[in-house]
């Protein structure tokens, strides 16, 4: 579904030039479930932001689906980011004024969708993650276990073809970080959803069908694991 070829990103701090990226290769295929490993600040954000459409490599190809990212324009770009592209952050990034409900149905605001399928679908997508006893509740009366499935449910209600998580347990302890993790394997198997799951935590990492490194700017897959 994406493949990327010699991917390179640079930024440039004043008058210093930083190769973050330097000549990534990868091929996802539907239905995969993948971890990013890497030390931190080795440019795991920086790969998310670029496969997740948010930023351009500064060379090197993007393939999305067969069409070269390169060459879509912004609006088209956009479009296609909220239609099958799901975000999970550290940080949960739900807005605090709104409920757990609420938040979950945001991306469908923007489609021109009835308040009563909107319902419906916010409740289906707090199931699966099992937070529709939480529908009501704001982010501040939520653990912080709790507000990343809510935050989960706000990533599929758009029914994205790919799901990407960056760190997506960092800030919450190892058992409740499992339970969100057994969330992503179950809708990997059970769906057939594509995950891709950047972490620092190797006990998370080793638990994706495809484990990847990224080290001195380049991607590593490492061999399977049988057993
Ligand atoms: N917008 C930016 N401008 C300049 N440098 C950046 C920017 N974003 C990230 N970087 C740098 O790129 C490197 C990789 O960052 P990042 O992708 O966030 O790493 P990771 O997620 O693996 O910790 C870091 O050295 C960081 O300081
Ligand atoms: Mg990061």
């Amino acid at each position: 579904m994406l493949r990327l070829v010699d991917l390179c990103k640079s930024y440039r701090v004043g008058p210093i030039r930083v190769d973050v990226l330097q000549g990534v290769n990868l091929e996802v295929n539907q239905g995969d479930l993948l971890s990013i490993m890497g030390a931190s600040g080795c440019g795991k954000s920086t790969l998310m932001n670029i496969i997740g459409l948010l930023d351009q490599p500064t060379s090197g190809s993007y393939l999305l689906e067969g069409r070269e990212v390169s060459t879509i324009n912004d609006d088209e770009l956009s479009r296609i980011r909220n239609a099958s592209i799901g975000f999970v952050f550290q940080s949960f990034h739900l807005l605090p004024r709104l409920t757990a409900q609420e938040n979950v149905a945001l991306p469908l605001v923007y489609r021109r969708l009835g308040d009563k399928e909107i319902g419906q679908r916010s409740q289906a997508v707090l199931e699966k993650v099992g937070m529709q006893d939480r529908a009501a509740h704001k982010p501040n009366e939520l653990s912080g276990g709790q507000q990343q499935r809510v935050a989960i449910a706000r990533a599929l209600i758009g029914e994205p073809s790919i799901l990407l998580a960056d760190e997506p347990t960092g800030a919450l302890d190892p058992r409740i970080g499992q339970e969100i993790m057994r969330i992503f394997l179950r809708l990997n198997a059970e769906e057939g959803l594509t995950v891709i799951v950047i972490t620092h935590d190797r006990a998370i990492a080793q638990q994706c069908i495809r484990q990847t490194r990224i080290s001195d700017g380049v991607l590593h897959e490492e061999a399977p694991q049988h057993g």
